[in-house]
């Protein structure tokens, strides 16, 4: 008997070795190790927010370089229309719009410093319908169905969750609402970012480009029009 009970000790060892070096039950312990992508995640680099001194934006030349009010006709900021400024900085677009429309224009920011010089400025130039929003990484925190026209101004390549960014925005926007990007050609690292893939993030966010210019900046820079997908009139 004792000869048959030593054995059986050994086999019942062995299994339990083989079952825990089995190579699938390893491979299932790894893949729940390993977190899954969210849906929203990009496989490139964004920049890191400016936070440096504010009159860069401030350049004389601006105004005619960008054809901001071509940009603002082409965006049909007027009349009453509510408006975005996302990334706002220094307000530079922020008060170009105030100016265009008597409703109201929400300066977007993650940097409360520049709130702070936005809410100032605003003071300063008497323009009662700029409203400073401290939005977050992912999210401009607007309200639903409130916005007609949104500008992202030189600042996509910073936004570090763009697709869930774009997600939220889209809530914030009414019916036939258009949206504007201008940014540059480049890698995503270096404040710079190919339309290429600013076209493929906001398909993914459920947005459509609807037109492209080449005008800004004398075609250094790309200016991309986008509706919502099913929000528009
Ligand atoms: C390069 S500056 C452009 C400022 C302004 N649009 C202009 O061209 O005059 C980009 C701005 O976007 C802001 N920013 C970056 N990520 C943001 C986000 N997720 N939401 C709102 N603002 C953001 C930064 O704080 C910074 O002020």
């Amino acid at each position: 008997m004792k000869n048959l009970v030593l054995p059986l000790g050994v086999l019942l060892a062995l299994s339990f070795a083989a079952y825990h070096s089995d190579p699938v039950s390893s491979q299932r312990a790894t893949a729940k190790a390993t977190p899954t992508p969210t849906s929203d995640a990009i496989d490139r680099n964004t920049s890191t927010p400016y936070d440096g001194d504010l009159s860069i934006f401030e350049n004389a030349q601006r105004d005619k370089d960008l054809q901001i009010d071509r940009v603002m006709d082409i965006l049909k900021i007027s009349g009453d229309k509510t408006v975005a400024d996302i990334g706002a900085g220094s307000g530079w677009f922020t008060v170009r719009a105030a100016k265009r429309t008597t409703g109201k224009v929400f300066a977007v920011e993650i940097n409360q410093e520049y709130i702070d010089h936005i809410k100032k400025r605003a003071a300063r130039e008497k323009l009662a319908n700029i409203t400073t929003v401290l939005g977050k990484f992912d999210d401009p925190t607007l309200q639903k169905e409130s916005v007609d026209a949104v500008l992202i101004l030189k600042t996509y390549h910073e936004i570090e969750k763009p697709i869930t960014f774009m997600k939220n925005l889209r809530g914030s926007l009414k019916k036939g609402a258009l949206v504007g990007i201008i940014d540059k050609n480049g890698d995503g690292d270096d404040h710079v970012l190919d339309r290429d893939k600013v076209v493929a993030e906001l398909t993914r966010a459920g947005f459509a480009l609807k037109e492209e210019y080449d005008f800004v900046k004398d075609g250094m820079d790309y200016f991309l029009v986008f509706v919502a997908e099913g929000r528009t009139k």
